[in-house]
């Protein structure tokens, strides 16, 4: 329980020195969760000035109290405590703190040092996080639910559709997502790996990959990059990254192409563009295909031009935790190439350009008309979840200022969607005990690198330092629109409270 002091009161509701938007997040915090008190003590006095001083705040008072829990005042006074001598007032706050197990929160210096039942507000976020079940990485219950009325109405409208495959939901999504993306052409498919494998194969149906050739990709991402390559017999030539963006380093792209090279295959790791200017003016000179992995950039912008719409072709995952998530698996492909799309439409569809004819040996891959659905209600709010994102990194690129942690580097705003916000940390193991002790969840992405995996033996006798020292120090810390700032900025003191 925590007790409002008279002075955090009249500062909250009148903003008298600007405090308000400091502090409501724990008035939030304390009255959401059911634990913000007055003492019984308090109430004459706050309501004497409210309606003396701050008149024209006296409703607003009036409507916090009423929030409030108003715990006893004791009658029992001892007349010889220093705090009973000091400030009457204080003292009887203080012996309602005691009944009710709380405590209270002040700005008052001498409240603060006279009693050990006192609590400034800089101090609040640790003590009152313990007490909950904290903060997940993740909650993706919180994440989708706004959505809920939106998700059941477009549940009852499929279920009443009859129609549950390659229907009008997926189609609507198909032209919704090519539109959002800024591209003529998206192909839903089951999943992110699917939609990255069938570009790669649509490529070799087309005769323009074959068995074998080069195709330079970042060593540090996430090892469905990698499956997509070599599931179609194609060579991941594994590239180191900019230390700093954890992208492709195009200086490097140019410098590991050789004649066996056709395809570039950029990743938007952690939701930051890579260069793809750069890149694309690369691919261009050496006459080679440009791909994305855009599993994670949804929405990630240079010069008004998306992720899925600089490269020859871009996959896209809905895995539910992805900036827009569907409630299962989904994927999709995004290209202006027209006959890459039919060829990736009929290879996701057992390979069927037209009913009962197979053209390749297709596989089944398609995105479901109740995903579809799902992730036509999510689209609408995509952009404003990424503002939320951004503003939330903006927040923790600002206030996160602990010497022992280095912060993510951004080129351009536009560019990071924030999918995940990575810091380096060199004694990442203590970081996240502490972390842990202080109810935070943070999560490794990724802990091996693929060369380093068992599934790529053949890879792991590769020496790639910027990868391998990445993998052994970066740590993922909460982000995303389910975050309220109460949760932000604990998640912010929890970092800097960190010492070895
Ligand atoms: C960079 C990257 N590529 C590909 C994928 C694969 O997507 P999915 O999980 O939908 O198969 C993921 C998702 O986990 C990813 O993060």
């Amino acid at each position: 329980m925590f007790i409002f002091d008279n002075n955090i009161v009249i500062d909250l509701i009148t903003d008298r020195q600007g405090y308000a938007d400091q502090y409501s997040d724990i008035a939030l915090f304390c009255l959401k969760n059911n634990r913000g008190c007055l003492s019984s003590s308090q109430l004459h006095n706050l309501r004497f000035v409210f309606s003396r001083h701050y008149k024209q705040h006296l409703e607003n008072y009036l409507a916090f109290e009423k929030q409030c829990i108003i715990v006893k005042t004791p009658s029992y006074i001892d007349f010889s405590s220093p705090l009973a001598a000091m400030d009457m007032d204080d003292y009887l706050i203080e012996l309602s703190a005691c009944c009710a197990e709380a405590r209270v929160i002040t700005l008052d210096k001498r409240f603060l040092a006279m009693s050990e039942l006192t609590l400034h507000p800089d101090n609040f976020y640790a003590l009152a996080l313990k007490e909950t079940t904290g903060i997940p990485f993740l909650d993706l219950k919180a994440v989708n639910a706004p959505y809920t009325s939106g998700f059941e109405q477009a549940l009852d409208n499929v279920i009443s559709s009859g129609w549950y495959i390659q229907g009008s939901e997926v189609k609507a999504f198909e032209q919704e997502f090519a539109d959002y993306c800024g591209v003529e052409h998206c192909i839903g498919v089951a999943n992110g790996l699917d939609a990255l494998i069938l570009i790669f194969r649509a490529y070799i149906e087309m005769g323009i990959l074959k068995a074998g050739d080069e195709v330079i990709v970042p060593a540090n991402t996430y090892i469905a990059s990698i499956l997509a390559i070599t599931e179609n017999n194609l060579t991941p030539v594994l590239l180191e990254p900019d230390a700093a963006t954890y992208n492709l380093n195009p200086q490097q792209v140019e410098q590991a192409i050789t004649p066996k090279t056709k395809a570039i295959f950029a990743v938007h790791l952690y939701g930051q563009l890579a260069d793809m200017p750069a890149l694309k003016a690369i691919a261009e000179k050496h006459n080679l295909l440009l791909l994305e992995d855009s599993a994670q950039a949804h929405g990630a912008s240079l010069n008004d031009i998306k992720a899925g719409a600089w490269g020859d072709a871009s996959g896209f995952s809905f895995y539910p935790g992805k900036n827009l998530g569907a409630l299962g698996d989904a994927g999709a492909v995004t290209t202006n190439n027209e006959q890459l799309a039919q060829t990736i439409r009929a290879l996701g569809n057992y390979g069927s350009h037209k009913k009962y004819e197979n053209r390749y040996k297709g596989i089944n891959s398609r995105l479901d008309e109740m995903q579809a659905a799902m992730l036509r209600v999510k689209l609408k709010y995509l952009d404003s979840d990424i503002t939320r994102r951004q503003d939330i990194a903006k927040r923790y690129r600002r206030e996160i200022n602990n010497p022992l942690l280095q912060l993510p580097s951004v080129s351009d705003e536009s560019m990071h969607v924030w999918h995940l916000f990575v810091v380096k940390c060199e004694h990442r193991d203590l970081l996240l005990n502490h972390l842990a002790e202080q109810n935070v969840q943070a999560i490794i992405h990724y802990p091996i690198p693929p060369h380093k995996q068992l599934a790529y033996a053949g890879l792991n006798a590769l020496v790639l330092p910027i990868t391998e020292h990445m993998h052994s120090c970066v740590l993922s810390i909460p982000i995303g629109p389910q975050l309220d700032d109460f949760e932000i900025t604990s998640v912010i003191q929890a970092i800097n409270s960190y010492g070895i």
